[in-house]
């Protein structure tokens, strides 16, 4: 049986790779090439036809990010807002969802992801357990990291100084309603944080853990030199979906 999805955008964090822009603004709301950012990873929810979907974000910038997207209903969906006291992770962001989630699964995507494939076939056909998007990189340690055998993850790691293989778990994550469980005894990292990971490695030790490897372009735009790449992207593609977004003040 299928099951009811809620949306989790995840807008945390300081963005201090992102200094002095992340002075003025959300990390997410920063311009990629003729949209915010925020828009990116909000066009992949309703895509896969989510319409209810929980903001998490800091104190900071929590009024222009519900200034510029208000209640959802001009995007024909219904937007919360859960505030973020402090920086504490993405596990603890998603954590804040709990009550708006409504007992539904949950696909938690991060505010600064970009994705060129399409991830709504996979988003709306989640059933149990959890389900990760990894994709092929470079510079592994500047994510989480999965290791594969035989088509099934066998190791997960954050940001580790030695990756164990070049695939980044990327920022969008779908759960079953367990996930909040999982997270309340969640223990910090050693850079104190609840970490996404973990919850993930939960899955993959205790439970179905499902994967998709992206075929094409993917962007975590938290640094200058990513950021400016996404733009680049985002002006000569003509794949990523475009519909409601330019319908967008
Ligand atoms: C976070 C996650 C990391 C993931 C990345 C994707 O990192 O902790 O596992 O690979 O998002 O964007 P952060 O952006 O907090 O450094």
């Amino acid at each position: 049986m299928l099951l009811r999805m809620h949306g989790v955008l995840i807008c945390g964090g300081t963005g201090s790779r992102l200094r002095p822009l992340t002075d003025i603004t959300n990390k997410s709301l920063l311009p990629v090439y003729d949209k915010p950012l925020i828009l990116h990873p909000l066009q992949v929810l309703f895509d896969a036809d989510i319409r209810e979907i929980a903001i998490v974000t800091g104190t900071e910038h929590i009024d222009q990010i519900r200034n510029f997207l208000g209640d959802g209903s001009r995007f024909d969906a219904s937007f919360t807002y859960c505030v973020q006291e402090k920086p504490g992770g993405i596990a603890q962001a998603l954590g804040l969802a709990e009550d708006a989630s409504k007992r539904d699964s949950i696909c938690a995507i991060l505010g600064d992801n970009i994705y060129f494939d399409d991830l709504s076939s996979v988003i709306k056909t989640f059933d149990k357990g959890a389900h990760a998007f990894l994709k092929e990189v470079p510079d592994p340690e500047r994510f989480g990291v999965g290791q594969m055998k035989d088509g099934v993850l066998i190791s997960i790691e954050e940001k580790p100084t030695h990756p164990k293989s070049n695939l980044a778990l990327t920022g969008c994550y779908l759960f079953d309603n367990r996930c909040f469980e999982i997270i309340k005894n969640l223990k910090p990292s050693a850079r104190s944080e609840l970490e996404i990971t973990d919850v993930m490695r939960w899955y993959m030790e205790h439970e179905t853990l499902h994967v998709t490897l992206l075929k094409k372009e993917w962007i975590d735009a938290g640094t200058f030199e990513s950021l400016f790449e996404a733009a680049r992207l985002v002006r000569g593609c003509r794949d990523v979906p475009q519909g409601r977004l330019t319908k967008t003040p």
